[in-house]
């Protein structure tokens, strides 16, 4: 009897001190408050999204505009998206169908979202469809649409007007708010706990359409005051570090504080783009605000990208693009990051662009065409991203042939090892026929990694796949490689010879290296490189030595 009570005081005195000690070195509860929600964190000039406390990578995919519209057309797709390995669903909230009647709001699709996702282990992006989408008022609702008087539009310089709310409408915003805040609130209710949905996406791809600018007498109006003293105050504070292309407008006319928007910018059409990108930015600050004041989630605005030659207004004029990301910071500082989406080739160009000012990268649409999986290695390996998704991805007709899903159960197995790595530990590749080969160095090693096609041995053809790939360094000489395509051949820095002492293809289990065959003989080209071959995906483990 006295041994157990012994051992009935040694258990409550030992959690008693691990207690303590949890509390002193992981903080207590009452520390955390608030921690749990998704959330992300910044890394020098990247950032992690956090989702359940652990860094989580989004391999995702957008559905159709369409789709979600209809629960029972949804119930047909969700078997489509598990196939895919998709973490992620992206998909949006019509206001037109949460609000039909003024104030009275139905949630019902976004509940069904919520569940299915539940069921089939999916977190969820939602996409606020409010005042604007692809620059239109297309999903307003009904009773908005029918009352131009209320929710006046934007004109063109002759007068004409477009079926695009203008941001000058204090009605609208009023009204888009506070449809927002009643989704913000649903949210909170239903998710806090849970957390299926990890972040949104306010309005869809924002610009001023067919003209760099609105036309209407409030616009007018607005257009020949003093430019906003917050956006000179930003710009003066952040002159050092201003976006050349901002930058250089403010220039022009001798980096003037204070004025009309012709008389700080000139009588331009970029002048005409800046003054929409604040007055749109701002329009959106005051949603994003005040959604998330309700329920704090990740927020974030997504850009249809301009084609080179184009001027403002051929694209749609002042969304989130590059050139005025300055612009939409000062306007809209509750926004957490601002998303390309690509129907454009030139895919470094942009991400390059996206990625200046630590904007952290996250790809929510991207065309569903081949060659997205090897993207999506190297978005996330290169630029760190947060995640990438293929647009319209319920769009297959072969879920389980796609490539991408190949790609995606890559960089869910490496998420805990790019989650732990310091980013310069972490490295993507692409390749193709225009670019054959990159370098990458690492500590004493050069790592030149070449596409298959090179190869002495591979068809002679002109058609060749992107190709794609990750690569974290760890200590000791080791190197995890995961991608399709890829060949790698290691010298060092300091004139050594570099051999390859083992190679393993492997699988994480429940995060643990897992080794699989020992990659040797004409796996490795005899020592020679690390192979996965095109149309293979797979992860492998590469430790080198050196010899003289
Ligand atoms: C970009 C938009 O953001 C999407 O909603 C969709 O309209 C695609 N373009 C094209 O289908």
């Amino acid at each position: 009897m006295n041994r157990v009570r012994q051992r009935i005081q040694y258990i409550f005195i030992a959690s008693f001190f691990s207690t303590i000690f949890l509390f002193a070195f992981i903080g207590s509860p009452a520390q955390k408050v608030g921690y749990g929600k998704p959330h992300l964190l910044k890394r020098g000039n990247y950032a992690q999204l956090i989702v359940d406390n652990k860094p989580f990578i989004i391999t995702g995919g957008e559905l159709g505009n369409s789709t979600a519209s209809s629960a029972r057309f949804m119930e047909s797709i969700w078997p489509k998206l598990k196939k895919l390995n998709l973490n992620t669903v992206i998909a949006p909230v019509y206001w037109e169908l949460t609000e039909p009647v003024e104030g009275k709001f139905d949630f019902q699709l976004v509940d069904d979202l919520i569940s299915n996702s539940r069921k089939n282990n999916f977190k969820l992006v939602l996409l606020w469809f409010g005042t604007w989408k692809n620059s239109m008022s297309c999903y307003v609702p009904e009773w908005m649409k029918m009352d131009q008087q209320r929710f006046p539009r934007t004109q063109n310089s002759t007068g004409k007007t477009e079926e695009i709310i203008t941001p000058f409408s204090l009605n609208a915003l009023q009204s888009d708010k506070k449809a927002f805040i009643q989704l913000m609130r649903h949210l909170k209710e239903i998710d806090s706990k849970q957390q299926t949905v990890v972040m949104i996406q306010v309005e869809n791809e924002i610009g001023m359409l067919p003209e760099a600018r609105d036309y209407s007498s409030a616009a007018n109006d607005a257009f020949n005051r003093p430019v906003p003293a917050a956006l000179i105050n930003y710009l003066a504070s952040n002159k050092n570090s201003l976006l050349p292309e901002i930058k250089q407008v403010w220039e022009s006319k001798g980096f003037k504080t204070s004025g009309s928007w012709e008389d700080v910018f000139g009588k331009s059409l970029a002048t005409d783009e800046l003054f929409m990108a604040w007055y749109f930015g701002a329009f959106v600050e005051e949603i994003a605000k005040a959604g998330k004041n309700v329920y704090d989630l990740p927020m974030y605005v997504n850009a249809a990208l301009n084609r080179a030659g184009r001027k403002p207004g051929e694209y749609p004029s002042a969304g989130p693009l590059p050139h005025v990301m300055d612009v939409w910071k000062a306007a809209a500082p509750s926004l957490d990051f601002f998303s390309p989406d690509f129907y454009n080739p030139d895919f470094k160009y942009w991400n390059d662009l996206y990625t200046r000012s630590s904007n952290p990268l996250f790809i929510p649409e991207h065309k569903f065409e081949p060659g997205v999986d090897a993207k999506a290695l190297y978005a996330i390996g290169h630029y760190k991203a947060i995640g990438f998704s293929p647009f319209s991805i319920e769009s297959t007709n072969q879920p389980e042939k796609e490539p991408i899903r190949n790609a995606y159960q890559i960089i869910q197995q490496l998420s805990g090892e790019i989650g732990k790595a310091n980013p310069q530990n972490l490295e993507g590749v692409l390749l193709s026929l225009e670019q054959d080969s990159v370098t990458i160095n690492h500590g004493d090693y050069v790592l030149t990694v070449t596409h298959p096609y090179n190869l002495s041995w591979a068809p002679k053809t002109n058609d060749w796949p992107l190709t794609g790939g990750i690569i974290i360094a760890l200590p000791n000489d080791e190197f995890y490689v995961g991608g399709t395509g890829l060949v790698i051949s290691f010298k060092s820095i300091s004139g050594s010879q570099v051999g390859i002492l083992k190679i393993d293809e492997g699988k994480f289990v429940n995060g643990i290296w897992r080794p699989g065959r020992r990659m040797n003989g004409d796996q490795d080209h005899q020592g020679r490189h690390l192979r996965i071959d095109v149309n293979d995906y797979s992860i492998q483990r590469i430790k080198l030595y050196q010899y003289k």
